[in-house]
């Protein structure tokens, strides 16, 4: 019986991947062979005149050099963002400011085949996570927050919002695209004027987002994108002229970012790490189950901010969900982020395949059981197998820290109390999911479990209507919907 079972999935393994290869064309995306940095509505070369390269983590080859801003191309960017505020923006009738937005979010839409291409050259995400997410959900945020430029009067009944001034804001390398349209979209609805730097390793799809930008018209100024690494963001962090700032990255820089502003008159917002348990029930419908706890840890690679990274399977079902998962696992084609059958594409950075390497080995020291599929990776480029780790224990390293990569713990339970603890067992609160058919566990879950978002019976839904942040060590502060708003205004 089990080695008909295992024959029979060996041979869909097999015809998976028998895929002829379906790559998209790289041609469809121009890429300038350097960049410089958007500051006042022109592209300017950096005072340090300093370039670094840019990569595709998929194959280590050069695609561009970008500008090293320093601290005077700093003080450029906020004095362009502080002109631009008290000149233009801050006066302008929010009815106005939409229709620059609104223009933003169909030029996006427009070029979405050119973002993607550039998103999966550039980070290492599979082009049908590009094209089908990132770039899509990017342009429904610019149409989200344009339609509330003119409602603030509603968003805020009986009270009078007033924008912030200069945001700097911060961005990572897992979601490029998404999270620079996070960030830009609500500031300048509500009057607000941006420097925005992107991650380090992946600037390539906010440089095309600043093209966008200066093509839109948009008053020199409003918006400023540079680029830079740590030192460019600290920078931003600590200008003197620079009223908010917007941060999306790991939680020790949240840290440091909270410490520089105390003391100071700047607000701030927080997105940072996460280890978000995913829960099984013995009645939920587990084939789905599954399916949302493959795509809860190996979507973008896991590198998720609110990835399902721990597993949580009810006693009585874990070997049927083991052997499920397991199976599943041997399909996921692992490759060519360019190619349209790829499940997962390439760890986004030499150094972010180190760390996700170091806690594969950190798991096995500390005696856990570790499962790979038997996938063949590409001889070059930056990728890791779809991992997972069983005989973990609630104290293990690989149970309590974020990895940000394909690599998930399961552990059992049997009763809901002793769920709702284990899950909540961690420095980290920014999601959970729950899988159950009854509507009665999924409410008791839902108010117990310490995330500021639970999914339940999916995972990784987002809309740009639904706020997103973190409780704990994830941070503070909320994106998207109304509550993205507050954090953009200051209410009388
Ligand atoms: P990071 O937090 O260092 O980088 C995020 C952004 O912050 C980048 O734009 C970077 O240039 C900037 N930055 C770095 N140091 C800064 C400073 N002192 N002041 C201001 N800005 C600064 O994240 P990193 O080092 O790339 O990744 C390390 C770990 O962080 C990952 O393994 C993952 O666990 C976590 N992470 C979480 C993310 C999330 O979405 N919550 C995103 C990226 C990383
Ligand atoms: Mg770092």
């Amino acid at each position: 019986m089990a080695t008909k079972k295992s024959n029979t999935i060996k041979l869909k393994f097999d015809s998976a991947r028998e895929l002829a290869p379906a790559p998209e064309s790289k041609s469809a995306a121009t890429i300038k062979p350097q960049y410089e940095l958007f500051i006042n509505g022109k592209f300017e070369k950096p005072a340090s005149k300093k370039y670094y390269h840019t990569i595709n983590p998929a194959t280590e080859e050069r695609i561009s050099s970008i500008a090293e801003s320093n601290q005077a191309d700093v003080d450029r960017a906020v004095k362009a963002a502080r002109q631009a505020y008290e000149k233009t923006w801050k006066k302008m009738p929010g009815k106005e400011r939409a229709k620059y937005i609104f223009r933003i979010a169909r030029m996006v839409q427009e070029r979405a085949r050119e973002f993607s291409i550039v998103e999966t050259l550039n980070g290492g995400k599979p082009i049908r996570e590009s094209r089908d997410f990132d770039v899509p959900t990017a342009a429904n945020h610019f149409f989200y927050y344009a339609g509330w430029a003119d409602k603030l009067e509603y968003a805020f009944p009986n009270r009078q919002a007033s924008p912030l001034g200069v945001a700097g804001q911060i961005i990572p390398w897992n979601f490029p695209l998404l999270m620079a349209a996070w960030k830009i979209a609500p500031a300048l609805a509500t009057g607000n004027t941006v420097v925005l730097k992107p991650a380090e390793t992946t600037p390539l799809t906010a440089l095309k987002l600043a093209e966008i930008i200066q093509e839109a018209d948009l008053p020199p100024g409003v918006v400023n994108i540079i680029t830079g690494a740590g030192a460019t963001g600290a920078a931003i962090v600590n200008h003197p002229d620079v009223n908010k700032i917007a941060f999306t990255g790991s939680t020790d820089v949240g840290k440091i970012i909270q410490r520089a502003i105390a003391g100071t008159s700047k607000k701030a917002t927080l997105e940072l790490g996460g280890k978000a348990a995913n829960i099984i029930f013995d009645d939920a419908p587990l084939d789905q189950a599954v399916e949302g706890v493959i795509n809860g840890i190996f979507f973008n690679q896991g590198h998720v901010c609110c990835a399902g990274s721990r597993l949580y399977v009810q006693e009585s079902v874990f070997d049927q969900v083991l052997r499920k998962l397991k199976d599943r696992m041997e399909t996921l084609i692992v490759g060519d982020p360019m190619d349209k059958n790829t499940d997962i594409g390439a760890i986004n950075s030499k150094a972010q395949l180190d760390t996700i390497n170091k806690y594969l080995k950190i798991g096995l020291q500390e005696g856990a059981d570790m499962y790979q599929s038997s996938c063949k990776l590409p001889g070059k480029g930056f990728f890791c197998r779809p991992t997972l780790f069983t005989n973990v224990a609630q104290s293990n390293r690989i149970t309590q820290e974020e990895i940000f990569g394909p690599v998930l713990t399961i552990q059992t339970f049997r009763t809901d109390d002793e769920v709702i603890a284990k899950a909540n067992n961690t420095p980290y609160g920014l999601s959970s999911g729950v899988w159950t058919d009854k509507g009665s566990k999924i409410f008791n879950l839902t108010t117990k479990l310490r995330s500021g978002v639970v999914w339940a019976n999916t995972f990784n839904k987002f809309d740009p209507v639904s706020p997103f942040g973190g409780y704990k060590e994830s941070g503070y502060g909320r994106e998207g919907g109304l509550h993205g708003l507050y954090a953009y205004v200051n209410v009388k």
